[in-house]
């Protein structure tokens, strides 16, 4: 008795703040863009879900006055390094990717200068700093391809070092990957995988080129958090086993009701993923804060990598 009455609390706390969160944003003119790993209710408030590719081409093209994005901080970044005269809000700027943070624009150019021949590709999860020092970026949706579409056989990759092996696995061209790692899909074992596929003989594996090697060589399919929502909407797929984020199982579920989908891991949370809320939109909305932007010297330079990606476009 006693929980219900506090369920009900909880819904109709949400269902005052959702009206409200709409009722600004129809006054602000603002899209709510959200990433594929955001709570539930977040993802079940934005105009559009997607991943970091998606994202920054709706980005791209939107009339909206006003950016609310429900991710983290490089992603509002792009944003902003695309439309620089809309407003761009992160409802927590304290919302970062600690991948991103594994790279400085000082230490790319130090790496750049001990290997001159190499053509710098950044992975969009990176600073706008490392973007403007970089000569082009890309997405999980389409690394092989930006790689592949590069008149250059020596390349020197950044941040990600297992998204680098992946990718050396698919190309001729040498890869020199930076060190970083995404420390949610680090967390996801071969063991777990291996375990589950025991237990869920039919189930397809899918996993996010983030994971180790290790993990990968247990995939079905190596796929963006995009792809990835594509490839369980087939009608041949009915259980999967997932290696990524779990904060997109809400959406998995959602559009796809009666399939199975479990985590390859519980503990593959991406807690930067999770400060955005309800609440902190509302807040955000309210106080138009924080806001994202970008000095124009970097953005300009930022910006030519960026769009040299979106010309090439999904993988
Ligand atoms: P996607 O571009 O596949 O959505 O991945 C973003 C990300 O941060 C994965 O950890
Ligand atoms: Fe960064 Fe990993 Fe979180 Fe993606 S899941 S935002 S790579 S820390």
């Amino acid at each position: 008795m006693k929980m219900n009455k506090s369920l009900n609390l909880t819904e109709n706390r949400d269902a005052k703040l959702i009206e409200d969160i709409l009722c600004l944003k129809r006054q602000r003119k603002t899209i709510i863009l959200a990433h594929n790993y955001q709570l539930g209710e977040v993802q079940d408030i934005a105009d559009f879900v997607g991943d970091s590719l998606e994202l920054s081409q709706k980005a791209a093209k939107t009339d909206a006055d006003v950016i609310v994005f429900c991710g983290v901080h490089f992603m509002a970044e792009t944003a902003s390094i695309l439309c620089p005269d809309k407003v761009v809000l992160l409802p927590d700027i304290h919302a970062g990717c600690p991948m991103a943070d594994m790279i400085t624009a000082e230490g790319l150019r130090e790496r750049k200068r001990e290997l001159p021949g190499a053509i710098v590709v950044c992975y969009i999860n990176s600073s706008a700093e490392v973007k403007a020092e970089s000569d082009v970026c890309c997405t999980s949706a389409n690394a092989v391809k930006v790689i592949e579409s590069l008149d250059a056989e020596e390349i020197l990759f950044v941040p990600d070092q297992y998204l680098g092996h992946y990718i050396s696995t698919k190309t001729d061209k040498r890869i020199s990957p930076w060190p970083g790692f995404c420390p949610t899909h680090i967390r996801i074992q071969p063991e777990h995988v291996t375990r589950l596929k025991q237990e869920y003989p039919q189930a397809k594996v899918v996993v996010h080129p983030e994971c180790r090697p290790d993990v990968i060589v247990l995939a079905n399919e190596v796929l963006s958090t995009g792809g990835l929502c594509r490839y369980a909407n087939r009608t041949e797929v009915k259980e999967m086993i997932v290696g990524t984020e779990i904060g997109i199982i809400h959406r998995l579920r959602k559009e796809n009701p009666g399939k199975k989908f479990i985590p390859a891991s519980e503990q593959a949370i991406c807690p930067r993923m999770k400060l955005i809320t309800l609440e902190n939109i509302l807040w955000s909305l309210e106080e138009m804060a924080p806001e994202v932007k970008i000095p124009e010297k970097i953005r300009l330079k930022a910006k030519a990598a960026v769009d040299k990606m979106l010309e090439i476009g999904r993988g």
